[in-house]
């Protein structure tokens, strides 16, 4: 968070928080704040964005001073644009804190940059969710480029068919990539791979995770970090 997002959070009248922010963040707003969580449930009611955008606009009218508080950067596949949308569209005035995008947490921890002058020149941030059925629209040709980084949000389920599609466009197999789960989170889990052997690494765990693909993460796989790091066994030694 930035400094500017704890300040605007301890004048909050009210948050509108998504899951998995930590109570040490949620106590940053006055004590007698209303929270509000619209995570998204399993079992429960779960708000649609339509839902959420009502509610943001019912307690900015109510003249209460509302922070909507989300995950990462609220402009990188944050649906912060929609609901700032909603806002101004309402005649609310609204101020954008940005925040610390999941790809900049999970490449900071892992000491591995994702821009690099000799092996990096260019980052790409991509969902690997379909708007619709089946796979992401992609530019599957730019994004074999080598010497660039791709960071795949929301794609672990995908990770097989992301790694197939860069690999048919001519991004070498051997690739260096990172998995990012829970990244900057105390229970954070790195697992260290390759191009080819990316679906098995995004399959050891279920939490949020980010993939990085990229000739830059080689040195993700040589560190030595604090997290607990897999390198799951390469195809070519199971062999
Ligand atoms: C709807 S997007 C929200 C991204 C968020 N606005 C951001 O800037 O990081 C949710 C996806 O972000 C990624 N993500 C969010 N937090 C993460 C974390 N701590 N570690 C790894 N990936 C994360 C995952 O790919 C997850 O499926």
């Amino acid at each position: 968070m930035t400094v500017r997002a704890v300040r605007v959070l301890g004048c909050a009248d009210v948050v509108v928080h998504d899951g998995l922010v930590p109570d040490a963040i949620l106590d940053l707003a006055p004590a007698g704040a209303r929270r509000i969580s619209v995570a998204k449930r399993k079992s429960r009611h779960t708000y649609a964005q339509e839902e959420i955008n009502r509610l943001l606009v019912g307690l900015a009218l109510e003249g209460l001073s509302v922070v909507r508080l989300k995950g990462g950067d609220p402009f990188i596949f944050g649906r912060g644009g929609e609901e700032l949308e909603a806002c101004r569209e309402a005649g609310i005035s609204c101020e954008v804190v940005p925040g610390v995008t999941a790809a900049l947490a999970a490449s900071a921890s892992a000491g591995a940059p994702l821009t690099h002058r000799q092996v990096a020149q260019a980052v790409t941030f991509v969902t690997g969710h379909a708007a619709g059925e089946g796979e992401p629209d992609l530019d599957w040709a730019a994004l074999a480029r080598p010497n660039h980084t791709v960071v795949v949000y929301m794609g672990a389920s995908t990770a097989g068919r992301i790694a197939s599609r860069l690999v048919a466009a001519g991004r070498a197999p051997s690739t260096p990539a990172l998995v990012g789960f829970r990244a900057s989170r105390p229970d954070e889990l790195r697992v260290t791979t390759r191009l080819a052997d990316l679906a098995a690494a995004a399959a050891v765990d279920a939490g949020p995770a980010l993939l990085v693909i990229g000739e830059a993460m080689e040195s993700a796989l040589a560190s030595v970090p604090e997290a607990p790091v897999i390198q799951p066994i390469a195809r070519e030694e199971r062999a």
